[in-house]
């Protein structure tokens, strides 16, 4: 069987992981994180191409650019998911599934941050569990990929 290939998408200021706001998003490194994505993608069997920006056009032509080498995708936004319309449609153009993630749990903040526009249009969504939601976001989208891939071939 083919090896799935998984993009994982961080958005603008998730590289101050570690000494941002840690009550909130605890002491993890985004390489802390990477990390451990990795490892559980080599458990996984699966690729993993990693992107992070705090730019909104910069995640939006890596999206487009890589869409058509990845199977899926794990994505937080950051501060993006509550504002971008762009995000969404690029995310809805490359017709790829990806799971949504959030270190908090963004429900039990402030109201601005309750809208997702992103949620609608994922094939998941998991947040509050800190770097655990990426690791689990990841599992539950290859489970999705090799689940469609078995249908397709039944
Ligand atoms: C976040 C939640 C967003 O509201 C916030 O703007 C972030 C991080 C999270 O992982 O909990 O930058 O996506």
């Amino acid at each position: 069987m083919k090896k799935l290939r998984i993009g994982v998408l961080h958005g603008p200021n998730l590289g101050l992981l570690g000494q941002r706001e840690p009550e909130v998003y605890g002491r993890a490194t985004l390489g802390d994180i990477d990390g451990a994505l990795t490892s559980l993608a080599d458990e996984l069997g699966v690729d993993l191409t990693i992107f992070q920006s705090n730019h909104e056009g910069a995640l939006i032509d890596h999206l487009e650019g890589e869409a058509a080498a990845m199977d899926g995708f794990v994505v937080n936004a950051g501060a993006l998911t509550h504002t971008s319309i762009a995000l969404r449609d690029a995310l809805v153009g490359i017709s790829r599934p990806f799971v949504e993630v959030h270190l908090s749990n963004t429900s039990a903040r402030e109201p601005f941050r309750h809208t997702s526009f992103l949620s609608e249009v994922a094939a998941g969504v998991v947040y509050g569990f800190g770097p655990d939601s990426y690791l689990l976001g990841l599992r539950g989208l290859v489970t999705l990929l090799h689940r469609s891939a078995n249908q397709d071939g039944a």
